[in-house]
């Protein structure tokens, strides 16, 4: 939670986003005019990173090379304990790698705030703030006007089926709605690159295939470049275009695999034959690399 605000507070500090007065959607980013001249959003190089308690030194990453286009989907999956969350602590720098760097949109940025809007784990609303007033927090500590975004984040609280929860406060909502508003604040947060941490693992598995579809959608409809990390196969299949293999710990990429399927997806196309050929293949991978960690 104090992370999450720092990283929005710094934002304001710096003044990173002045231009960014309301912009959940990628502004001309989906369909770019020039894709290949775009420096990518995020690109992360050779970053290893090593944690020391009690002189006892454990390498966590281990030349992790990644990245993420504008307006892509990618997907990060790898046994627990990999370095995933380290990895996105490093990319929203509140943590320093001890090697390599990363970039967005072709400027170094390694160790600054404030660069990325970012979901957590757990949907870390304030209990004490209303729906509403949690999605307005982006906007707020950068001090926009209130007005507009107020009227903004309901619209978006309607048509994410939360109208009429704008009064109610994180605890008389289901794990599913609160975490459909901590997505909201996440997209309705001026950085382009969203960083989406295992955001479904705490939800029963008819609300995670409803967040998957909701999310699908949502997202077609106004690409936002994210980066993804998830326990899931199907979801990762589901929703990216490119995911990364990570290996056990010290992670690193292992394997990249793009994901052919043509957008808009469909629940279908998990009886896709090519679906259940990739399925295999990264299940094999997970297999693999979990049985060795084991050891
Ligand atoms: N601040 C820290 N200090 C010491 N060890 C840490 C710290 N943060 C993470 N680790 C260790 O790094 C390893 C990877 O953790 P994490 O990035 O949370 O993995 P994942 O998200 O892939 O499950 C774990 O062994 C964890 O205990
Ligand atoms: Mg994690």
């Amino acid at each position: 939670m104090t992370q999450f605000t720092d990283a929005l507070t710094s934002a304001s500090k710096t003044g990173a986003f002045p231009d960014a007065q309301e912009k959940p959607f990628l502004s001309g980013a989906a369909e770019p005019r020039n894709p290949q001249t775009l420096p990518p959003a995020l690109e992360v190089k050779g970053v290893s990173k090593s944690f020391t308690r009690r002189r006892r030194t454990t390498p966590v990453l281990d030349g992790v090379n990644l990245t993420v286009g504008r307006g892509e989907f990618v997907s990060l999956v790898g046994p627990s304990g990999c370095g995933k969350s380290t990895l996105f602590h490093i990319i929203g720098g509140l943590t320093l790698p001890d090697k390599g760097s990363i970039c967005m949109n072709g400027k170094e940025v390694t160790g600054q705030r404030g660069e990325i809007s970012y979901m957590p784990q757990q949907p870390a609303l304030f209990p004490w703030r209303t729906i509403e007033d949690n999605v307005l927090l982006a906007g707020e500590i950068r001090g926009l006007p209130r007005a507009g975004a107020r009227e903004t984040a309901r619209r978006w609280l309607q048509r994410i089926g939360l109208g009429g929860f704008e009064q109610a406060y994180p605890h008389m909502l289901s794990g599913g709605m609160q975490q459909r508003a901590a997505f909201l604040r996440a997209l309705l947060a001026p950085q382009e690159l969203m960083l989406l941490d295992e955001p479904f693992s705490a939800l029963d598995a008819l609300t995670r295939g409803e967040m998957q579809r909701w999310l699908l959608e949502l997202w077609e409809e106004n690409r936002r470049s994210v980066l993804f990390i998830t326990h899931s196969i199907e979801e990762a299949l589901l929703l990216s275009s490119r995911i990364y293999v990570f290996s056990g710990r010290p992670g690193s990429v292992l394997h990249t695999v793009d994901v052919p399927f043509p957008r808009p997806r469909r629940d279908e196309i998990t009886d896709d034959p090519e679906f259940l050929r990739l399925r295999r293949r990264l299940t094999d991978w997970m297999r693999e690399e979990q049985a060795k960690s084991r050891k």
